[in-house]
Parts: C-alpha cells; sequence; structure tokens
C-alpha cells in the first residue's frame, strides 16, 4: 500500500467508527455547504413560533418536512423573550428550546435569526420597545446603551443556543447576523464587527455566520461585513442569476445562497390583500434549484399577529393581524394550491419523504354569539388601569408611563367655552397612532396618524375630554423604528396647547384575564344615529361547544361583519385587532387549543368605534372560511411595491 493508500485507509477508518465529530461548513472551493464533510444543499422554508400556538409546532413542522425541505428558518423576536429588562420569558408558546427539538425529531435543520432586529412585519422589529427609555437611542448602531442591551440580551440566548449548533449535536447549521442590514441608514460597520464578536465569542469561530440583504450593490455596501457569509434575498419573477450574480459579487466563491425567496407578500389595513400566484412562484424556484443554489422560502407558513405584535411601515401603514402571506400553508396550517406546486418543483432535485401528509385541520362553525354590553373604557378606568392615574402638564408617551403594548386614556378639560366647533389637533402629528376623543362622554371623532389630525370639538369650559389612544404596532423596517406611542407631541384646541393631563395605562389584558368585566351590569348605551360613532366599550358574549360531535374543538375564524374597529379576546387569549371596515382582512384565527369543551367560552370585544349593538344586532359569528382579501375601505390607500421590501 502507498502512503497515499495508508492514509486513504487510515480516513475511511475514522469515517466508520463515528467518532467524526458533526460538522457543518462553506466551501469556498467546491461553491456549496458541506455536511459531515458531504456536499449539502438546503432547501428551507420560513416558520416563526412566535406567530403559531405550541401546540400546532409540530403538525406544521412536519408538513414542511413532508413538502421536501430538509431545513426550516426562524427568526427570534426579542421582545417576545424580553418583555422587561432582565425578565426573560421561554415558557410555552415562547419555548424556543423545544421548538427546535422538535424541528430536530422532525428531521429539519435550521438557520438560526437570532438578530437582535429582525425585521419580520414585527412589533419594532423584535427590538423591545423599553430601549426607547433613552430618548436619542440611535438602534441597530454602537450606541453605548443600545449595545449593552444587546450584549445581555444575547449573553442570556445565545449559551441556550449552543448545544443546538449542529456541531454539538442539534439541528442549528447557519447563524445570521443582524437583518438586511444594508438597508438601515446608519452603516456602522463597528456594530456588525461587535455582533460578530459576540456570536463568535458565546457559539465558536466554527459555527456558519452569514449575512442576508436585498440582491443589489448598494445593499451590499453597508449589510456584509469581512470574514461573514454574504447571502441575498429576491423573489419570484427575479432575473435569478443576476440577482446571485450580486451576490457572487461578495463572495466569489461558496454556495449561493437565497434567504428569502418569497412565496407571497405582506399587507396593511387599507391596502389590497397581497397574492402571488403559485405557478409564479414554481417558476423561479424551479430556476433557483436548477442553478444548484440553497433557498429559504419565506415565509412556508405565516401564521398569526395575535395580540399586539404586527408591527408597521412608514409612512406609517400598520401590518394586519393575519400574516398568513399568501404562503403554501395558510395562517391555520391548510395544504394549498401552492403547496403542492412547491413540492413538485423540489421532487426534481430531492427525494422527497414517503408516507401521509398530514391533512389540513377541520374548521367548525360555531355560529352566531350574542354579546351585550358590559363597561365603557371609561367607566371601567378602575377597574382596568392597575397601576392609577399619573398627572402631568404635559402629556406622557406610553413608554414614559412604562406600558409597551395596548390602549392609554388620555383625560383632560376643554380650558376655554368652545360654544362653535373648534379645532382640536395635533399639528406635528403625534398622535401615535389612532385617538378615540370624547367629550363629556359623548364620542367626538377619531384622530388618526399622518390621516386626521384635526377634528371639531364643541363643549363647555371644564368639560372632561377622553382620548383614548391606541397603540397599533410599532415601524418596523427602515429609519423610523424608534416608533414612540401615545401623544408624542402636544394636542391644541383652537391656539390654545391643551394642558393639565392625567393618564391611564390599561391593563386590559390582565382585567380579562381576571374575569373584571363580567361582574359589570350592562349599561344603557341610548339612541344612537347609524353611522356615528359610540365610546369605546367591551362587549361580551359566551358560547358552548355543542355536545355529541366527535373531534371538538375545532379551530375556527371569526367573523365581526358588523363591527367597525377593536381588539378581541377569547377566554383571555388575545386573537388581535380586527377592522373590518378598512380591510382587507375580515376574519381572525382562532386555534383550538383556546377554546374549552366544559365550560361557557368567554368572547371579549373592545369596539372602538361603533358597535351594532347599538343599532339592534350584537353578535359575532364564527365561520369554517377566512377572508382576507376584501375590498379595502380607505380614502388614503397607499400602493405597496410587491416583493419591494427594501423600498418601502
Ligand atoms: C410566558 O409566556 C407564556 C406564553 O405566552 C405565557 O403563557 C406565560 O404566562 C408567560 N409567563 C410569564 C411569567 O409571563
Ligand atoms: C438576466 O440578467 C443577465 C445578467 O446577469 C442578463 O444577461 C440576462 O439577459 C437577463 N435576463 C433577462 C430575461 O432579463
Ligand atoms: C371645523 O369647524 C370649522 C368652523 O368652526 C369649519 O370651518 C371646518 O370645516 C370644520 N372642520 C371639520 C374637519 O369639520
Ligand atoms: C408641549 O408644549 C410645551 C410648552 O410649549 C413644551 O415645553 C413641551 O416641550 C411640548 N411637549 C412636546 C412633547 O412637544
Ligand atoms: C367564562 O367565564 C365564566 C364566568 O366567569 C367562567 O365560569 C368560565 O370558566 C369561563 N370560561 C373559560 C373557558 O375560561
Ligand atoms: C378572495 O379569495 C378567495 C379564495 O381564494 C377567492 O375565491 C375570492 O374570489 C377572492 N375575492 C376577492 C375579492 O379577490
Amino acid at each position: 500500500m502507498s502512503l497515499v493508500g495508508i492514509a486513504s485507509f487510515l480516513l475511511l477508518l475514522v469515517g466508520l467508527s463515528q467518532s467524526v465529530p458533526p460538522s457543518f461548513s462553506v466551501d469556498f472551493k467546491n461553491d456549496c455547504f458541506r455536511k459531515d464533510g458531504e456536499k449539502f444543499r438546503y432547501i428551507s422554508g420560513s416558520i416563526h413560533y412566535s406567530r403559531i400556538p405550541r401546540v400546532y409546532w409540530k403538525d406544521r413542522l412536519l408538513k414542511m418536512y413532508m413538502a421536501g425541505l430538509n431545513a426550516i428558518q426562524t427568526y427570534i423576536p426579542w421582545n417576545f423573550h424580553e418583555e422587561s429588562p432582565g425578565r426573560y420569558n421561554f415558557s410555552g408558546d415562547r419555548d424556543l428550546e423545544h421548538f427546535l427539538q422538535l424541528a430536530q425529531d422532525i428531521g429539519l435543520l435550521v438557520i438560526l435569526r437570532p438578530g437582535p432586529y429582525i425585521c419580520a412585519e414585527w412589533d419594532m422589529g423584535g427590538l423591545p420597545a423599553w430601549l426607547l427609555h433613552k430618548k436619542d437611542i440611535v438602534l441597530r448602531s454602537s450606541d453605548p446603551d443600545y449595545i449593552a442591551a444587546v450584549d445581555s440580551w444575547m449573553s442570556k440566548l445565545l449559551p441556550m443556543m449552543k448545544p443546538f449548533l449542529y456541531q454539538n449535536g442539534g439541528p442549528i447549521i447557519t447563524v445570521q447576523v443582524e437583518n438586511e442590514y444594508g438597508s438601515y441608514f446608519k452603516c456602522d460597520y463597528n456594530y456588525l464587527r461587535h455582533l460578530t464578536k459576540l456570536m463568535r465569542s458565546y457559539l465558536g469561530e466554527e459555527t456558519v455566520l452569514f449575512t442576508t440583504d436585498g440582491a443589489s450593490l448598494g445593499f451590499l455596501k453597508c449589510g456584509t461585513i469581512q470574514g461573514i457569509y454574504t447571502t441575498v434575498d429576491f423573489g419570484p419573477g427575479s432575473n435569478v442569476s443576476a440577482a446571485f450574480s450580486v451576490q457572487r459579487h461578495a463572495e466569489p466563491q461558496g454556495p449561493l445562497v437565497n434567504s428569502e425567496y418569497y412565496t407571497g407578500w405582506l399587507d396593511h389595513w387599507g391596502s389590497p390583500h397581497s397574492a402571488v400566484s403559485a405557478k409564479k412562484v414554481a417558476v423561479t424556484l424551479n430556476e433557483i434549484l436548477a442553478m444548484g443554489a440553497n433557498v429559504n422560502l419565506y415565509m412556508f407558513i405565516g401564521g398569526t399577529n395575535f395580540g399586539y405584535w404586527n408591527g408597521a411601515n412608514s409612512p406609517f401603514a400598520a401590518q394586519p393581524t393575519s400574516y398568513d402571506y399568501n404562503a403554501p400553508l395558510t395562517e391555520a396550517g391548510d395544504l394549498t394550491e401552492k403547496y403542492f406546486a412547491i413540492r413538485e418543483v423540489i421532487r426534481m432535485y430531492r427525494k422527497i419523504p414517503e408516507g401521509l401528509i398530514p391533512p389540513s385541520s377541520p374548521k367548525f362553525a360555531y355560529g352566531a354569539v350574542k354579546m351585550q354590553q358590559l363597561q365603557t373604557v371609561s367607566e371601567a378606568l378602575e377597574t382596568i388601569s392597575f397601576s392609577g392615574p399619573v398627572e402631568s402638564i404635559f402629556p406622557q408617551t406610553f413608554i414614559d408611563l412604562n406600558q409597551a403594548f395596548g390602549y392609554v386614556l388620555y383625560r383632560t378639560e376643554l380650558p376655554v367655552d368652545c360654544s362653535i366647533p373648534t379645532p382640536l389637533a395635533s399639528p406635528l402629528n403625534g398622535v401615535h397612532d389612532r385617538a378615540y376623543v370624547s367629550v363629556d362622554g359623548v364620542a367626538a371623532g377619531i384622530l388618526e396618524r399622518n390621516k386626521v389630525i384635526s377634528i371639531n370639538v364643541t363643549g363647555k369650559a371644564g368639560s372632561q375630554v377622553d382620548i383614548l389612544v391606541e397603540n397599533m404596532g410599532r415601524i418596523n423596517y427602515g429609519r423610523d423604528i424608534n416608533d414612540f406611542k401615545g401623544l408624542v407631541t402636544n394636542l391644541t384646541l383652537g391656539n390654545v396647547v391643551l394642558k393639565g393631563w392625567t393618564m391611564y395605562s390599561l391593563s386590559i389584558d390582565q382585567a380579562i384575564d381576571q374575569g373584571l368585566f363580567w361582574a359589570t351590569k350592562p349599561t344603557s348605551a341610548g339612541p344612537i344615529r347609524p353611522a356615528a360613532l359610540s365610546l369605546p366599550a367591551f362587549y361580551g358574549g359566551a358560547f358552548m361547544i355543542p355536545d355529541g360531535i366527535p373531534d371538538l374543538p375545532q379551530d375556527t375564524y371569526i367573523h365581526l361583519s358588523n363591527w367597525r374597529k377593536g381588539q378581541v379576546w377569547i377566554n383571555g387569549f388575545n386573537l388581535g385587532r380586527y377592522w373590518p371596515s378598512r380591510g382587507p382582512q375580515l376574519t381572525l384565527f382562532v386555534p383550538a387549543n383556546i377554546l374549552s369543551t366544559d365550560t361557557p367560552n368567554n368572547v371579549t370585544v373592545l369596539e372602538l368605534e361603533m358597535a351594532p349593538c347599538l343599532l339592534g344586532s350584537c353578535t359575532v359569528e364564527f365561520t369554517t372560511t377566512p377572508i382576507l382579501n376584501a375590498s379595502v375601505q380607505s380614502d388614503h390607500q397607499q400602493h405597496w411595491p410587491m416583493f419591494g421590501k427594501a423600498l418601502l
């Protein structure tokens, strides 16, 4: 045996002995990834555990596996896990480790995107709102206060992720540094270098780190950094070879990677629903795979912005509750034509697992549920303002009041008689984001960021002015992510700056959780003119799951067709916002796991504008069919470019 022969024989022995630790790396010479020494290409799909109830994680992951994917990609929303500084939550629906373990058990590798900034159409791009306690903080930069918070978060998160790295026996093959940093205005290389050092120090030198940016040289300029593998993102209909040639500009050698291949697109309230045909998605996917490239389909399943988690774009346009994304698996995890079209493309490049694809889950129409008015927000103040009122001369923001999400009530008085209609205005456009104004208990109008900065009011000097301000979700993209909420500038009445505010932080979720509204008697609403406004108020109803039908409870959709705008909870679980009067989303996904078979299911609605109850019909309806694509009602319709994330 020659020396070379002996060496190969020894290598073979080592290979057989199982003692070779798992490895994952970039093979620059052969333009590919290498997994355990073998050439490797991933076909991945995005799934955000924060948008899917934990009980459904396994079902969704299994469907992804059965589509022929060998990896998933997920974001970690920092603000989902550290809602206040140093208080971490990784349990229940936030149990990231359980999610990673499930992926591995099913046979899926993981591409991890821990941010700290994630965009994702998620409140503030995943950054915790409490960072804004430093008013002039420069987010996503070397600002020392920002860095200190990032360091502290990563010192919690990354050691937790380390055992899940591929080389440590886990599913994580690659880790992204920041997210599309080249689309941000700061271009702070020291910040990227700091993150890189941080990740290397916790995850080790051998972990494959990468960046992702839009496929144009302009984005790579500030998005890429020496020593971190550069990838790009682009959607169907793109010139694939041109897009990858942009990646090649930064990485002359190594695997081609599209980290976000768009299967659909995001929506905004007041803009038409985005839809991309299955055929279009399949055609470009085929081109990508034919080039031998790696790809991640964004999203493979979008899920739901439960509670207050949706983000917004700038100029201000909030994203709706559904994050269906027109993805191959629907918001409810159902199989679509697009799922099968994608699977057929993947089948040409990779062996598809045998066996049954888990079916779409059955939906049940629980029907109409009668609602009754409970208290108005103003009446319920004692019950729902846990921390009590705060007084100040000029209005304070949500963050000043230590409140991250939801609603704050601002109360003051008319300083002068307004016997003729007088403008109540936010001259600096500082209503973030929508304000429901009443004078002496009568609804007077709505102020809306960028849209309505002045309304007329009448009333006597000393009349009580209640302004319920809704945080509709923080901007998640671009330079406006320092998105303060509440009344962020002064309001004026005529030429006078309004002073002497009493502000109530509202703990509505906790109050509902404790069943506080159910002890209260309904108030009589008095006659209401159709199309007029009513006071923001709570409404309640309950329904039983019928007996004698097998396999209940099942998923359903709640349709609030004659309601205007508000928030809805079932059994204390915050399903999110509804706004059918603006569209395009009309129904909210209700996962079966929040329903109870042995006690009445409690529906609580906070209607901000006008409840149908005051006009005769007072029901919400549970149906089997989602409606996400209704025509939109907006005088100020904006047209957002498809796949034009970088342009937004
Ligand atoms: C942590 O998050 C889970 C899931 O949202 C929630 O059920 C639980 O109450 C939270 N725990 C704490 C201590 O806030
Ligand atoms: C795609 O881009 C390449 C340059 O990278 C160009 O040569 C080709 O003509 C383009 N194809 C189409 C269909 O525009
Ligand atoms: C407000 O009232 C004034 C008269 O006082 C009137 O000129 C103006 O059009 C009104 N504005 C609105 C928005 O109704
Ligand atoms: C409100 O007006 C007062 C007096 O003009 C000013 O001192 C204060 O800075 C203003 N507040 C905001 C948030 O603009
Ligand atoms: C609904 O509210 C009633 C009355 O407070 C309570 O008895 C019941 O347990 C609640 N149902 C659920 C599923 O929490
Ligand atoms: C909405 O989507 C449904 C189901 O995909 C489709 O049948 C319907 O025609 C669409 N409606 C509108 C207004 O686009």
